[in-house]
């Protein structure tokens, strides 16, 4: 079978994790790369062998493409994306999908009237610590769970906000530590738990007040349909960058995700499952499962199976927990889903 045909928009910082992981798969070769940036874009292309655009909307119309990726700031996304879908190609868009849930929506829509695959930059879930955790609860290893506890401790300085003008701002990053850095982990406790009835949270901007006009502290407690708990907090104050701390509590035990590991523990006894073998070729918070997530997405695009991938629709609930967040900590009410 031909390989499918992809272009990158966007040669910023994650893009390298993308071309890598294109340009090592037996399906797919790196066709074109676009970014706004004259010398940026003429790097990459250099670097990738391939041709450079600074008007993405040059190389959507020009390139025999079959695939873009959108590593672009949050605001670009829906409607880049909107562009590519309407010009017939399939989407892989980082994370977030987009700034808002209604505009996510309607860049789903878009998807599914042009009959293309829209897949979500959620790697994570790739992770074998994820995998195998959502196994166990699947097959209810450990009962049923009774409460799930997130944390997300980083570091992010002036430099790294200043480093590219779009973060820090409500209109071009939507948000901050949550809708940036603590969305992944948001998502995994969606993905773990299940259905949520309500969320009631809270936003700060601790450090960063000068420099910044989003929040870079969150917290929140989440109601989950089935009764269990879940307890959430994010920063981006802190002086370093911990492993992100995921810890199920079920009815006969507990998992905990922290340090690439995922450690069971049930009935006094402590086991470790399974671990992520992070290589270290890229910085570890971003972890290494691009590669895994990116090829599952052009399995799907090729078997037309969307089962493959993450899409839209579920990349959509981390997307709904921040809005709740930020609404409850306006209203001090719990946002109801
Ligand atoms: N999945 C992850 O773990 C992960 C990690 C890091 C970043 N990201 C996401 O990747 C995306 C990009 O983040 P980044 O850190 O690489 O940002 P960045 O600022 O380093 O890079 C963005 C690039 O987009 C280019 N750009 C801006 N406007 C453009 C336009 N109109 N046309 C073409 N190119 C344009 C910029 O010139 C820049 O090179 C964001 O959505 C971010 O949240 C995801």
């Amino acid at each position: 079978m031909e390989k499918l045909k992809v272009g990158i928009i966007g040669c910023g910082a994650i893009s390298g994790v993308h071309a890598d992981a294109i340009m090592s798969s037996e399906n797919a070769v790196l066709t074109a790369v676009a970014d706004i940036d004259q010398d940026v874009c003429k790097e990459a292309a250099q670097r990738y062998g391939c041709t450079g655009y600074t008007d993405y909307y040059d190389m959507i119309r020009s390139e025999a493409i079959d695939a873009v990726h959108i590593c672009t700031p949050h605001y670009l996304h829906v409607p880049m994306a909107i562009q590519a879908l309407k010009a017939g190609k399939h989407v892989m868009v980082e994370k977030p999908i987009a700034i808002g849930v209604e505009e996510a929506g309607e860049l789903i829509e878009v998807a599914k009237a042009a009959g293309k695959h829209l897949g979500v930059a959620f790697q994570n879930r790739y992770n074998n610590t994820s995998k195998q955790a959502k196994a166990l609860l699947e097959k209810k290893a450990l009962g049923e769970i009774k409460g799930i506890k997130g944390l997300v401790t980083w570091y992010r300085d002036e430099a790294y906000y200043k480093d590219s003008s779009w973060r820090g701002r409500h209109d071009t990053e939507g948000g901050g530590v949550l809708i940036n850095q603590a969305i992944h982990t948001l998502d995994l406790m969606q993905w773990f738990g299940g259905e949520m009835l309500a969320i009631k949270g809270n936003i700060d901007t601790r450090m960063l007040d000068t420099v910044i006009e989003v929040e870079d502290t969150a917290d929140a407690t989440v109601y989950y349909d089935k009764g269990a708990v879940g307890i959430f907090y994010a920063t981006n104050c802190f002086t370093t960058n911990s492993s992100v701390e995921i810890e199920i509590h079920c009815e006969k035990g507990m998992l905990t995700i922290k340090d690439g590991e995922l450690t069971k523990v049930c009935d006094g006894k402590k086991e470790m499952v399974v671990d992520d073998h992070h290589d270290g070729k890229y910085k570890s918070y971003w972890g290494d499962s691009h590669k895994k997530l990116i090829e599952s997405f052009y399995k799907g695009i090729i078997t037309d199976d969307e089962t493959y991938y993450v899409t839209g629709e579920q990349s959509i609930c981390a997307l709904e927990m921040i809005k709740g967040i930020y609404a409850s900590a306006k209203t001090g009410k719990k946002y109801y889903f």
